[in-house]
């Protein structure tokens, strides 16, 4: 490499594509959604355990990590989370320009929320896995336990039970976690995923 070519490689931005290429993958976001329960971190987790067995660099977006750092503050207002999607789509944005795979795990129970984060990110950079586990699985699993505390009335606007969830209209994969294990979901997006991610 001549002085020049060090110079101005230097003194230009790195590319999405360098980035990449030092990881050897593709950054994409797995914009994963569906009723609180249903599945998504679990199923965000055990899919990034399976990319890093391969070595990819991988990161998971939740509500335990984003609602209690960067979107403490918002609450279950539409507006409130119109914004918690609108800032999620915009970090997973740039993670995936960084080449990293993004996995974001929320309910988004409103279809123009998908369709917001889907033209944030970049069409062909999104893809959208929803889970439809049905609500009375998610709400016999209850794993924190605020199903009980929203029939008691103890928490308001709790979607699927007193708020809305809408059947995104456009999705590329469809799970049933009551359908399927989670070994099975995970190799099933992963499988999907692979050719996805490869330069
Ligand atoms: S979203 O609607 O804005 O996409 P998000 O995925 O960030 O929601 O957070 C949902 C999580 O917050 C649920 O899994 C649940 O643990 C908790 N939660 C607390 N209150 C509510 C509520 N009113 N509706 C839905 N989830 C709630």
């Amino acid at each position: 490499m001549s002085s020049d070519t060090i110079f101005s490689t230097f003194h230009l931005q790195l590319s999405r594509q360098e980035k990449e290429s030092l990881l050897n993958q593709k950054g994409i976001v797995v914009w994963i959604t569906g009723l609180s329960g249903s599945g998504k971190t679990t199923l965000a987790s055990a899919t990034e355990k399976l990319f890093y067995k391969d070595g990819r660099l991988t990161q998971v977006l939740d509500g335990d990590n984003v609602r209690t750092g960067l979107n403490k503050g918002l609450g279950f207002t539409s507006d409130d989370r119109s914004e918690n999607i609108r800032r999620i789509a915009e970090v997973a944005k740039l993670f995936k320009d960084s080449g990293i795979i993004t996995f974001c795990a929320f309910v988004s129970p409103l279809d123009y929320l998908n369709q917001l984060a889907r033209s944030i990110v970049g069409e062909t950079d999104f893809y959208h896995v929803f889970l439809s586990t049905p609500i009375d699985e998610c709400e016999r699993r209850d794993v924190k336990g605020l199903y009980a505390r929203a029939r008691k009335g103890e928490i308001q606007k709790f979607t699927g039970i007193s708020d809305v969830f809408e059947r995104p209209s456009h999705f590329d994969l469809e799970i049933n976690t009551t359908l399927q294990s989670v070994d099975e979901s995970s190799q099933l997006l992963h499988q999907k995923l692979k050719s996805l991610i490869r330069r």
